[in-house]
């Protein structure tokens, strides 16, 4: 038994995330973590809403309430759709805790002793009537390039190009919508990862068994242009965790906080340490080297925008206090899902987002669908076309039809328990032969995280299963030899069993409704198959299960697709 730390990227606080961002962190490590933890092994599954920065606090502004109240009523909100998508987390946290307040200050201290900070000071716009600096974002004006009325000071949103507030032509605060801006001197923290470039590139560079995305885009950051830069880890916001606090090794850093991007990845730590406060447990055994860690895989997952800061940022905190913490060991990228010809988009509400999907169908539906097209080697596309497609064979006339053939045959036929077993014939030697290696096969795509492959070969082995039940055609067989079909069921229901406990990771809900039917708790993993094709001994009772999985309709595929081409309502 081995211990795994597994954390997701922990999603922005304001508003609700659509499909796209869900399996580009969230459900392929919640995949993991279920897998990890039916083959038997120790798992700390972490994640929790980065609930600091300007979005945010312009999110609550814009709701009008309160910034603390604001994050505390969406936290709940988030953590209830996830527990909607049957996400495992042990503790899905929140960036704002004291815990991740304490740590983030430690940090950062840890890191100023070993002279990795440096103070800069600069100009930033100030608005005189709001009394207070400006962040990009706060600041709106027209667009030089195109313009636009309403260009951001970071960015464009109808022509995208990338701007600074000064190129802004009429700059007003958002806040106040004042235009009596000025430029004023503010003093910043830098965090100084020039310094930690070398002892970056050698771990990276260590990492040769990492997917191609991650350790691309950390070169890219490391060598491309002039290099790893210094980073600003403070900003002038009071929403976030103070910069300035008793013990600091500065002085004048009041009305200051730390950057969202420091805080926000030293939350999977201090979630961690929710996480022991909520139950008692060890928070140092995952994180601590010095108090068991060391045996511990860490795994992160995330979107490929995410990846510069887990490949460089967090690890430069990390390295750069030189204390004994756990450093992740393997970096899961992924690319972006598509939806229908174009981008999600949060802000223009296109596409289906979380809680819109769980209105519609149930979550082992998105899940399967998801996690069997994740978008690994390059970006992928949702389609109403593929979704009802995949979702109508594979899971209906696949695996769903599967059981409820083998159950209800059973039950008119023999009655609603396990009929005897007989000695297999070579139908079933040779199907366990084809079984054993698609279930090697799957071990291996889910051991080494390859999501979509880990979805074939776990539909192969549910065709496995229907194509035997064709060719023993029990419901011929009954007719001249009873015993011979009663053997065919028996060995058929011991299969559905196997397919509960190896598609739990994929659809939690339907394995749990088939363990269910076959009144079953055993959901240890075949370590050894012959002997999982005798847990359930003749006579032992079970129940037809409702259908598994219902088509998708035209017409309701069709009604879908319309719906969410447009605005969210
Ligand atoms: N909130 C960020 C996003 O949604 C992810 C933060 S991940 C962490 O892109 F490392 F900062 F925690
Ligand atoms: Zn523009």
């Amino acid at each position: 038994m081995a211990r795994h730390l597994i954390t997701s990227a922990i999603p922005y606080i304001n508003g609700i995330k659509h499909l796209g961002n869900l399996v580009g962190s969230q459900l392929p490590a919640d995949l993991y973590a279920r897998y990890l933890r039916g083959r038997g092994h120790e798992v700390m599954f972490i994640c929790a809403t980065d609930e600091h920065g300007t979005p945010a606090e312009l999110a609550a502004a814009k709701a009008g309430k309160p910034v603390a109240a604001y994050c505390a009523e969406m936290h709940d909100v988030q953590a209830a759709i996830a527990g909607g998508f049957r996400l495992s987390f042990d503790h899905f946290g929140r960036s704002s805790s004291p815990q991740n307040r304490a740590l983030t200050q430690h940090f950062a201290k840890a890191l100023a002793d070993q002279g990795l900070i440096r103070e800069v000071t600069e100009k930033q716009m100030y608005s005189v009537t709001d009394g207070r600096f400006l962040p990009d974002r706060y600041i709106e004006g027209t667009c030089p390039n195109c313009g636009f009325d309403s260009a951001r000071g970071d960015q464009c949103d109808n022509c995208t190009k990338q701007l600074d507030p000064v190129d802004l032509i009429n700059p007003r605060s958002v806040i106040s919508g004042s235009t009596d801006l000025e430029m004023r001197e503010t003093k910043h923290l830098f965090l100084r990862q020039s310094a930690m470039k070398d002892k970056l590139a050698a771990w990276i560079d260590s990492k040769t068994d990492w997917p191609v995305l991650s350790t691309s885009i950390a070169k890219k950051w490391l060598f491309d242009g002039e290099g790893l830069q210094d980073r600003g880890i403070t900003r002038d916001l009071s929403w976030g965790v103070p910069a300035q606090f008793p013990g600091a090794p500065w002085a004048g850093m009041e009305g200051k906080v730390f950057y969202v991007w420091f805080d926000a990845p030293i939350e999977y730590i201090a979630g961690t340490q929710e996480w022991a406060e909520k139950t008692g447990g060890d928070w140092a055994r995952w994180w601590r080297l010095d108090q068991g860690a060391g045996d511990v895989t860490y795994t992160q997952f995330m979107g490929k925008d995410n990846v510069p800061f887990h490949t460089l940022s967090f690890p430069s905190t990390i390295l750069g206090s030189a204390e004994p913490w756990k450093l992740v060991d393997y970096i899961k990228s992924f690319n972006y899902l598509n939806y229908d010809g174009g981008q999600f988009s949060t802000s223009r509400g296109r596409g289906v987002f979380m809680d819109q999907a769980l209105g519609i169908l149930p979550s082992d539906y998105w899940r399967w669908w998801l996690l069997s097209h994740a978008p690994e080697s390059a970006d992928a596309e949702f389609t109403w076309e593929n979704f009802q497609a995949s979702v109508n064979k594979d899971l209906a006339d696949v695996l769903g039809n599967l059981v409820s053939r083998v159950t209800k045959f059973c039950n008119s036929k023999f009655g609603p328990e396990m009929p005897a077993a007989v000695a297999m014939t070579e139908r079933e030697t040779a199907l366990m032969a084809q079984f054993r290696d698609g279930l090697a096969a799957y071990e291996k795509a889910m051991d080494e995280i390859h999501v979509r492959r880990a979805a074939e070969e776990l539909r192969g082995l549910w065709v496995l299963g229907n194509e035997y039940l064709q060719a023993a055609a029990p419901w011929s067989v009954v007719k001249t030899d009873e015993a011979a079909a009663r053997g065919i069921i028996a060995f058929a229901l011991h299969l559905i069993r196997l397919y509960a406990v190896l598609s739990r990771p994929f659809i939690p809900d339907a394995a749990q409704a088939i363990m269910t039917a076959l009144n079953c708790d055993d959901w240890s993993w075949p370590e050894d198959l012959d002997a999982a094709l005798t847990v359930l001994p003749a006579g032992h009772a079970f129940a037809v299960p409702e259908n598994l999985f219902r088509k998708i309709t035209d017409e309701e595929r069709e009604d879908w697709a319309k719906r969410f081409a447009g605005r969210r309502e």
